[in-house]
């Protein structure tokens, strides 16, 4: 057994009548990690997490936890938990009462039992309301709640589908750094599941990015962000750019637009057709001509407060570009619809991709 391996998924496939959900999946994830499955709905999140969890049983493929093979071994016998998207706490029972059950449930009893829900109340600051009823909890309160209960077991591995789906954004973004906290301070690898790409990079270690039940992408946050894979990687997670063309000896021929650099152009040969994909932070713009920069017009703006989003349409082309300022850029001030400007970018910035 490989001692930096704590999950280890080869080649699992799951079908649900012809929709197949899962397919041919491999992955392996280090103890400790803090490891995000994304991708849009449908795509299988839920049913990897599930097979992981003993719930869904693989057509094919295997799954092995600290090395042990974990086909027919069932949900409770796993060192596994998997907390739910809805959080299911027992109305009649205190917030404490419903974070020690568990334990309970396997005899834990006594000064044993309260210090270990006293532990896990910390955990997730919740001291004060060890008394409370669910029912008298916010939203995120109860999340944390059930965040405690599924904690208190130490599990190995601890699953999330979702776990902030319900919360509202202001409440999320604080979540998030919490999850993270809590995963640092118990040392618990966590698998999460989300559909929200500022999520996972603000989270994650690493991020495997899923479509159709395959992994697209994996990699560091940094890495997805900066290096897409592919288009659908690309435009999944941030916003981005796509200018078609050809790539040529001296550079990319953007047709109408002409000849730019990218980051990556070595690593493909000449004549295939790629699109170049442009992040709109990385779009520079000026009030006025200069060489190389192309001229269009502004056919709208969004301000953002920390950032004003510019919508520019080529002249040569009719292309429309996002460009993304941030406050202190000189023309966040006083861009308007209808006004002309150039705009260029970093050829280093700029990325290729051929499907
Ligand atoms: N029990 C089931 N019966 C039939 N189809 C299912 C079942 N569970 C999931 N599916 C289908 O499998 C695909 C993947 O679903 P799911 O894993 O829930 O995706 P995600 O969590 O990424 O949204 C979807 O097309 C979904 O409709
Ligand atoms: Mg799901």
């Amino acid at each position: 057994m490989d001692a930096n391996v704590l999950l280890e998924i080869n080649g699992i496939s799951k079908s649900f009548g012809a929709i197949t959900a899962v397919d041919d999946l491999t992955l392996r994830i280090a103890p400790g990690e803090f490891f995000a499955l994304l991708g849009p709905s449908g795509c299988g999140k839920t049913t990897l997490l599930r097979m992981i969890a003993g719930f869904e049983t693989p057509d094919r493929g295997q799954i092995r936890l600290a090395g042990s093979d974990m086909t027919g071994i069932k949900p409770n016998r796993r060192p596994i938990n998997l907390m739910f998207q809805s959080y299911a706490l027992f109305p009649h029972m205190t917030v404490a009462g419903n974070i020690g059950y568990g334990l309970e449930m396997e005899g834990v009893r006594g000064p044993g039992l309260k210090r270990r829900v006293g532990e896990a109340l910390e955990l997730v600051q919740l001291g004060a309301l060890a008394d409370r009823k669910p029912h008298r909890l916010s939203g995120g309160q109860r999340q944390r709640v059930a965040l405690a209960r599924a904690l208190i077991k130490r599990p190995k591995l601890l699953l999330l589908d979702e776990p902030l789906g319900a919360l509202d954004r202001k409440l999320r973004e604080q979540m998030q750094i919490e999850l993270k906290r809590i995963q640092r301070d118990t040392g618990i690898t966590f698998i999460v599941v989300t559909h929200d790409q500022e999520e996972a990079l603000t989270m994650a270690d690493r991020i495997a990015l899923l479509g159709q039940g395959r992994i697209v992408q994996l990699g560091r946050p940094r890495e997805l962000y900066e290096a897409p894979v592919n288009r659908f990687a690309a435009d999944f997670i941030g916003m981005m750019n796509f200018l078609p063309g050809k790539v040529t000896a001296d550079g990319v021929a953007l047709p109408g637009l002409g000849v730019f650099q990218a980051s990556n152009r070595s690593d493909l040969p000449q004549g295939v057709e790629v699109v170049m994909a442009i992040r709109p932070e990385r779009l520079r713009l000026y009030a006025e001509a200069r060489a190389a920069a192309l001229p269009g017009a502004v056919e709208g703006t969004a301000y953002l407060g920390q950032d004003l989003i510019v919508h520019l349409r080529l002249d040569a082309t009719g292309q429309m570009l996002i460009a993304r300022l941030t406050a202190g850029h000189d023309l966040t001030r006083d861009i308007t619809t209808g006004q002309r400007l150039w705009c260029d970018w970093p050829g280093a910035q700029a990325r290729l991709l051929a499907d």
